[in-house]
C-alpha cells in the first residue's frame, strides 16, 4: 500500500481538527494505514495526566476484547502511537464509519479511559472486476440496441473512493450504457449500436474500464470478449450459374461428369451445403448428383440417340434450408456406335429374263442414327453381280441392273449390299437380297445329235421301236418342256405318218408298219422338237431309217422251168468232151447280199460223176467225156440255196438228153401242142426278134459311145467290184469292230463270176472296210478292160450293161424256151 508518504501528514491535520479532549474519554481521527510508530495524540496531555507518573502507575493500552492492539503508548511523551497496521477496509469493511476501540488503564489508582478512534477512508483501492477477462457471446442477428449486462467493478474503499464509472473502449459496434442500482451502485450495459457480421468480424476485443472517485483517481479494467455467434444469414452460391459439361456417350456408370461447388459463408449447420436436384424428372434418372461433393456422376445410360443434351436445376441447401439455383448443362457427344440399317422399301422378285441394263428391280434405303460423320453412309455391292446401285435422293438406292441375265446361266441371285459409315472405327452392315430371274421362252429345243439313225429290219413288228431323239430346252416348265412330232412328208408317196409314229413326250420313234427292204432301203423323215411356250420355239431334226435285208425270200429258179409247169431238156452232143458246158441253171433272190447270195448242188443225178455244177456260176458242166456206155437220158435235180441264215432253197430238175439228134428220142415226139401252145410259139418268136433287134441296136449304140470317148478311158464301177472268189463265211462284214453287221447297207450284191445271168451287180459306193481285206478285189481298171475289151464308158454305159445283161438272160431264156418248143 503505497498510502504511507501521505499518513503521516493526514494524521497530524486529522489530530488537530478532530481531538477534543473528553473527561474520561477521549476519541481521535486518523486516516487508516497510518505508519507504526506514527503518533495519533498526546493523550496524557488530553486526559490532563502527570507524565512523570505514567510509568508508576503502568499506564497501557488495552484492546477490549483481547484484539489486535493497534495502537501503544509512549510513556515518556504520553503519546498515542500507532503500533499495528490499520486498514479500514479490513476492520469495518463498507460501513460507513470505522471506530476502533481502544482503552488506557492506570494503576494506583485503577483508572479507566476508554479511546475512540475513528479511523478514515483512504483510497486506497482500485476497483476490480471479478475475472481478468469477459465472454460475452452475441449472435449476429441481434439487433441494435440490444443490450448486454456487464459485470460490475467492486472497490473496497468507500464514498467517492469506490467505483464512481465505467468507460467502455471506442469501438465500432457498441456503446456503454452506465446504470446505478439501489444501493448506489453502478454498473454497465453494453448497448449494440450496429449491427454485427459474424462473416466479417466473428470475435471483438473490448476494454471495459471502472474507475472511482478518489484522487488519485484509482481504476481497473477487463477486457470484453464479444464472440459473434453465427446466424443463417449467407445464402449458399454456386461458383457458376451455368455449368457446362460435354460427355461422349455410352460412359460407363460412374463416370464423373463435373463437379459443381457451392459456398456459403455462414458456418457450421448454417454452411453445411447439401447438393440436389431441383425436381425430380427423367433426366436424374440418368445422372447423379453426391449431396455432399457435388460431383455429377453417371447414373444411367447415355445414349446420343435418344437424348443428345440434358438441362437440369440443380440446387445448394445450407442446413436450414436456405438455397439457390444453377443450370447444369451436359451435352452429350456422338459415338459411332450404330450401324448402319438398310431397309428393303420395294423389290422385284421375279426379273424376267429379257429386262434391258439399267432396269430398277428394287429400291433400298439406308439409315444411320448417328450424327454428322458417323451417319454418312457408303453402299456398295461387293459381289460381282450384274447389278449396281445408284444413289437416289437422299438416303434412297436404286437397285439397277447392269447387263443381260439369262436365267438358264443365273437363276438366283443373293445380291449382298453392305453399307459402311464414316465414323472412325466405321461401322458396317450388310444385308442380302434374294432376287431370282424369271423364265423368258428364248431357248429353243435343241437336239442331243445332228441327225439320227435308225436301223431296222425288215419284217420288223408294227409299233417296234426303231429310236428315240431327244431334245432339251433349258428354260423353264413349259417353256423348256419339249413336245415331239413328226413334220408331214411323203415316202414312197404315202404319208411319213403310215410309216412312223414319234411319242410326243418320250421322242420314242416307232414303226407304224412293217418294212419291206425289197421295197425300199431307206427313207428320212423330219421330227420336229417344239416347247410349250408361248409362242412355241423349235427345231427339227433328221432321221434317217435304214432297213436291212432278211433272208425272207426264196431263191427263184428261171431256167429250167419250176417242176411240173414243164420239163425241159437240154441235148448233150454225144461228142462232148469233159469240162463242156452243158446247161446252166438260172436262180435269183430277191433279197439282197448274202441273202441273195445263191449256190448250186446237184442233189441228185442218174449219174453221179458225168455231171457238176458250178458252185456259184449254176453251170452245168460234163465231167468226163461221154462214152457210149453213159444213159442216153441223164436227170440232175439241183438245189439253189442262198446264204441266208438260216438259208432258203428251191429246186429244179433239169433232164439231159445225150444225144445228137432230137429225133432220136422217140419219147418227145409225142409231146403234144395245143393251140395254147402254137399261140404261144408265135409270141414268143415276136418276142425273140424284138428283143434281137433291140439288142443289136444296143450294140451298136456301145460301140458308137466306144468310139467317142475312147480317149477317155474310165472306170466303170467306182473302181471296186465284189467278186467273191471263195465261199465268204456269213458274218464276213462285221469288221469294224462293232459287232453291227452294217455291210448290207453297204453294197447291193455280188457279181457271180462268169454267170450269163443277172445274177451280178456293180457296187457303186463300195466300202473297203465291209469286206475282210484279203478278200477284196480292188479291181484295177485293166481287169475291167479285159471284160469288156477295149470298151470303157461312162456310168451310164455301166447301165447300158446292166441292161444289156438283162437283155441277154432274157433272149438265152426265149431262145431256150423257143428251142424246147420247136424240139
Ligand atoms: C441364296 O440364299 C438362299 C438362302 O440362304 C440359298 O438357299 C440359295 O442357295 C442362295 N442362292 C445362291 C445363288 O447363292
Ligand atoms: C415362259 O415364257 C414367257 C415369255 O416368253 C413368260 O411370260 C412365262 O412366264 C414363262 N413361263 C414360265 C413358267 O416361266
Ligand atoms: C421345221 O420345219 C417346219 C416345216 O418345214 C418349218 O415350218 C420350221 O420353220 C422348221 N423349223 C426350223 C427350226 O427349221
Amino acid at each position: 500500500m503505497a498510502y504511507s508518504r501521505y499518513g503521516l501528514h493526514y494524521g497530524f491535520t486529522l489530530v488537530l481538527l478532530v481531538l477534543h479532549p473528553v473527561f474520561g474519554d477521549v476519541s481521535y481521527s486518523i486516516p487508516e494505514e497510518m505508519k507504526r510508530g506514527s503518533v495519533i495524540g498526546n493523550i496524557a496531555k488530553d486526559l490532563g495526566l502527570d507524565l512523570g507518573r505514567l510509568s508508576a502507575r503502568k499506564a497501557r493500552i488495552d484492546t477490549e476484547d483481547n484484539n489486535v492492539q493497534y495502537c501503544g503508548l509512549n510513556l515518556n511523551t504520553g503519546d498515542l502511537i500507532v503500533q499495528e497496521r490499520i486498514d479500514r477496509e479490513g476492520l469495518c469493511a463498507r460501513k460507513a464509519s470505522c471506530v476502533l476501540k481502544q482503552e488506557l488503564v492506570l494503576e494506583n489508582p485503577l483508572e479507566l479511559h476508554r479511546i475512540s478512534i475513528n479511523v478514515l477512508d483512504i483510497n486506497d483501492n482500485s476497483p476490480q472486476f471479478k475475472e481478468d477477462s469477459l465472454k460475452i457471446e452475441i449472435r449476429e442477428s441481434a439487433v441494435i440496441g440490444a443490450r448486454f449486462l456487464l459485470d460490475e467493478a467492486h472497490d473496497g474503499d468507500i464514498n467517492e473512493n469506490t467505483v464512481q464509472g465505467y468507460s467502455l473502449q471506442q469501438n465500432d459496434h457498441f456503446k456503454l450504457n452506465i446504470k446505478t442500482k439501489g444501493n448506489g451502485r453502478k454498473y454497465g450495459e453494453l448497448v449494440l449500436d450496429k449491427e454485427l457480421d459474424r462473416e466479417d468480424k466473428k470475435e471483438i476485443m473490448l476494454l471495459l474500464t471502472a474507475f472511482d472517485g478518489g484522487s488519485p483517481q484509482r481504476s481497473g479494467t477487463v477486457v470484453i470478449h464479444v464472440t459473434v455467434l453465427d446466424a443463417n444469414d449467407n445464402v449458399p452460391v454456386f461458383s457458376q450459374s451455368v455449368y457446362k459439361a460435354s460427355l461422349p456417350e455410352n460412359s460407363p456408370l460412374d463416370t464423373l461428369v463435373i463437379t459443381v461447388s457451392a459456398t456459403d459463408a455462414d458456418e457450421g449447420i448454417n454452411g453445411e451445403i447439401t447438393y440436389g436436384f431441383d425436381h425430380v424428372s427423367d433426366e436424374n434418372q440418368v445422372f447423379s448428383l453426391n449431396a455432399k461433393t457435388g460431383d455429377v456422376n453417371v447414373a444411367g445410360s447415355i445414349d446420343y440417340e435418344k437424348q443428345s443434351s440434358y438441362e437440369m436445376q440443380i440446387s445448394a441447401k445450407d442446413g436450414l434450408g436456405l438455397a439457390s439455383y444453377a443450370t447444369l448443362t451436359i451435352e452429350i457427344t456422338d459415338i459411332n456406335d450404330n450401324a448402319p440399317v438398310i431397309s428393303l422399301k420395294s423389290l422385284t422378285k421375279q426379273i424376267p429374263e429379257n429386262v434391258s441394263p439399267g432396269t430398277e428391280v428394287g429400291i433400298i434405303n439406308v439409315q444411320d442414327r448417328d450424327s454428322d460423320n458417323n451417319r454418312q453412309v457408303r453402299c456398295s455391292i461387293q459381289q460381282n453381280v450384274p447389278f449396281k446401285l445408284v444413289p437416289s435422293i437422299k438416303n434412297y438406292y436404286s437397285l439397277v441392273t447392269t447387263g443381260q441375265l439369262d436365267r438358264e446361266l443365273v437363276s438366283d441371285y443373293n445380291i449382298t449390299i453392305s453399307a459402311t459409315d464414316e465414323g472412325s472405327p466405321p461401322l458396317s452392315s450388310s444385308k442380302t437380297v434374294q432376287l431370282s430371274v424369271a423364265d423368258i421362252n428364248d431357248n429353243p429345243p435343241v437336239f442331243e445329235e445332228q441327225s439320227y439313225s435308225a436301223y431296222v429290219s425288215e419284217n420288223n413288228k408294227p409299233g417296234s421301236t426303231l429310236c428315240s431323239v431327244t431334245a432339251r430346252d433349258p428354260d423353264w416348265r413349259q417353256n423348256g418342256t419339249v413336245i415331239y412330232s413328226l413334220l408331214p412328208g411323203e415316202v414312197n408317196g404315202a404319208p411319213v405318218s403310215s410309216y412312223l409314229s414319234v411319242n410326243g413326250d418320250t421322242g420314242v420313234i416307232h414303226a407304224v408298219r412293217s418294212f419291206d427292204y425289197e421295197q425300199f432301203r431307206s427313207f428320212k423323215v423330219q421330227v420336229m422338237a417344239r416347247d410349250n411356250g408361248s409362242p412355241p420355239l423349235s427345231s427339227n431334226v433328221t432321221v434317217s431309217v435304214f432297213i436291212s435285208d432278211v433272208n425272207d425270200n426264196s431263191p427263184q429258179i428261171l431256167y429250167p422251168a419250176p417242176e411240173g409247169n414243164s420239163f425241159m431238156t437240154e441235148l448233150v452232143p454225144k461228142a462232148a468232151h469233159g469240162g463242156s458246158l452243158v446247161s446252166k441253171v438260172i436262180a435269183v433272190d430277191a433279197d439282197s447280199g448274202q441273202n441273195a447270195w445263191l449256190s448250186y448242188h446237184i442233189v441228185k443225178s442218174t449219174d453221179p460223176g458225168l455231171f457238176t455244177i458250178g458252185l456259184h456260176s449254176g453251170e452245168i458242166r460234163t465231167q468226163r467225156d461221154i462214152s457210149e456206155s453213159d444213159s442216153m437220158k441223164q436227170n440232175l435235180i439241183v438245189s439253189v440255196k442262198d446264204n441266208g441264215q438260216p438259208s432258203l432253197s428251191a429246186t429244179c430238175s433239169m433232164y439231159l438228153l445225150i444225144s445228137d439228134n432230137l429225133a432220136e428220142v422217140p419219147e418227145l415226139k409225142d409231146i403234144s401242142y395245143d393251140d395254147k401252145n402254137s399261140k404261144l410259139t408265135s409270141y414268143l418268136i415276136i418276142a425273140l426278134v424284138s428283143v434281137s433287134t433291140f439288142f443289136l441296136t444296143f450294140i451298136i449304140i456301145i460301140l458308137g459311145v466306144r468310139f467317142c470317148r475312147r480317149r477317155k478311158p474310165r472306170l466303170l464301177f467306182d473302181g471296186a467290184v465284189a467278186i467273191p472268189s471263195a465261199y465268204l463265211p456269213p458274218n464276213y462284214a462285221d469288221v469294224d469292230g462293232t459287232g453291227t453287221l452294217r455291210s448290207t447297207y453297204k453294197y447291193d450284191a455280188y457279181l457271180t463270176t462268169g454267170s450269163r445271168t443277172s445274177d451280178f451287180k456293180f457296187v457303186s459306193s463300195y466300202n473297203d472296210n465291209t469286206l475282210p481285206a484279203d478278200q477284196t478285189l480292188r479291181k484295177s481298171p485293166s481287169d475291167f478292160a479285159e471284160v469288156f475289151g477295149d470298151c470303157s464308158g461312162s456310168l451310164e454305159v455301166g447301165i447300158h450293161f446292166e441292161l444289156l445283161n438283162s437283155f441277154l438272160a432274157c433272149f438265152f431264156t426265149l431262145s431256150m424256151v423257143l428251142n424246147s418248143i420247136q424240139s
